[in-house]
C-alpha cells in the first residue's frame, strides 16, 4: 500500500494514520479545504519519511470534480493503491432538526460525497483488480440516537453502503476498510466533556494503518467499542426510547 489518496487529510485521525504511512515510506496525495493546513502537512510527512506527498485543495461538496481528482491523484504518484476518506461535519442536532437545509448538508458531507468519491474509486480498483478504500463511519451509525440522529444516520448510511460495495468487490481483489471510531479528541468534539472512553487520534491510528494493510471489514477503534456497541444494539426499542442516551 505504498500510493495513497487521502480526502479530508486535515482530519486529525486521517493526519495521525497518513503518519503512520509516511512511516512506512508511502506516497500520498492529500486532499483538504485549507492550503495552509495542506502545505504544513505535507512538509510534516516528508520530514516523516514519506516518499512523495502532493496536495490539492477542495471542498468534499464538490462532487463532479472526484473522478479527475482520482486522474490526478494517480497520475502524480504513478497509480493508486488506497484511498481513506476521513472528512466530515458534526452539525449541532437542534439545529439539523429546526432546519431541513442543515439536515441535507449534513447527508451531503457525511454521506453522498463519500458514496460519490468510493464510487469512482470502487470502479477504477475494480478495473485494476487491486485496491484498498477505508472510510470513516462511526459507533454513532450503529444507533440512531436523539443526540445526534442526523449525523448518525449519515453515518448508518455509510456503513451499510460499505458494506454493500465490500460484498461487491470482494472477489475483485478490493478490499473495503469501514473505520468506527468511538470518542477521539479531535477538533470535531472540541466542546465535549472528555471521560475515560476518550482516545487520542495518535491511539487510534495504529489500528486503523493496521486495518487497511489487512483488509479488516470492520474496524471499531478503540476496540471496546465492539462490545459496547452490541449491547447498545441488544437494547429492546421501547427500553431504549426511555434512556437518556
Ligand atoms: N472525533 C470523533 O469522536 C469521531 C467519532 C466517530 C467518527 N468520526 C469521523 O472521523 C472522521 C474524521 O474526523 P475527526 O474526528 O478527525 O475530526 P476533524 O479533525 O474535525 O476532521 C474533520 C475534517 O473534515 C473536513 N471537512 C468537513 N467538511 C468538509 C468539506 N466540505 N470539504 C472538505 N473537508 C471537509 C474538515 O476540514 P476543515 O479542516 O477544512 O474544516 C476537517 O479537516 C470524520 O468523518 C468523523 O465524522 C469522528
Amino acid at each position: 500500500m505504498q500510493r495513497m489518496l487521502i480526502m479530508g487529510a486535515a482530519s486529525a485521525m486521517a493526519e495521525a494514520t497518513a503518519r503512520e504511512f509516511a512511516r512506512r515510506g508511502a506516497a500520498l496525495f492529500l486532499v483538504a479545504r485549507s492550503p495552509e493546513r495542506l502545505q504544513a502537512i505535507a512538509q510534516d510527512l516528508r520530514i516523516r519519511g514519506a516518499a512523495q506527498v502532493e496536495y490539492r485543495v477542495l471542498n468534499a461538496r464538490e462532487t463532479g470534480a472526484y473522478l479527475q481528482l482520482i486522474e490526478d491523484a494517480a497520475s502524480a504518484l504513478g497509480g493508486l493503491d488506497a484511498a481513506l476518506i476521513a472528512h466530515g461535519t458534526l452539525s449541532k442536532q437542534s439545529e439539523c432538526e429546526s432546519s431541513v437545509e442543515m439536515l441535507y448538508q449534513e447527508f451531503e458531507t457525511n454521506a453522498l460525497s463519500v458514496m460519490a468519491l468510493s464510487t469512482h474509486l470502487a470502479n477504477r480498483f475494480e478495473a485494476q483488480g487491486y485496491g484498498v478504500i477505508a472510510i470513516f463511519s462511526s459507533v454513532a451509525g450503529d444507533r440512531g440516537r436523539r443526540s445526534n440522529y442526523v449525523y448518525g444516520s449519515a453515518k448508518a448510511a455509510l456503513s451499510a453502503f460499505t458494506s454493500g460495495l465490500r460484498q461487491r468487490l470482494h472477489a475483485r481483489g478490493v478490499h473495503v476498510v469501514t473505520i468506527k471510531p468511538g470518542f477521539v479528541a479531535t477538533p470535531m468534539t472540541v466542546g465535549f466533556k472528555k471521560g475515560f472512553l476518550w482516545a487520542s487520534p495518535t491511539a487510534v491510528a495504529q489500528p486503523i494503518a493496521r486495518a487497511m494493510i489487512r483488509g479488516t471489514p470492520v474496524l471499531y477503534v478503540p476496540w471496546f467499542w465492539a462490545p459496547i456497541m452490541w449491547i447498545i444494539r441488544a437494547i429492546p426499542e421501547r427500553l431504549f426510547c426511555s434512556l437518556r442516551l
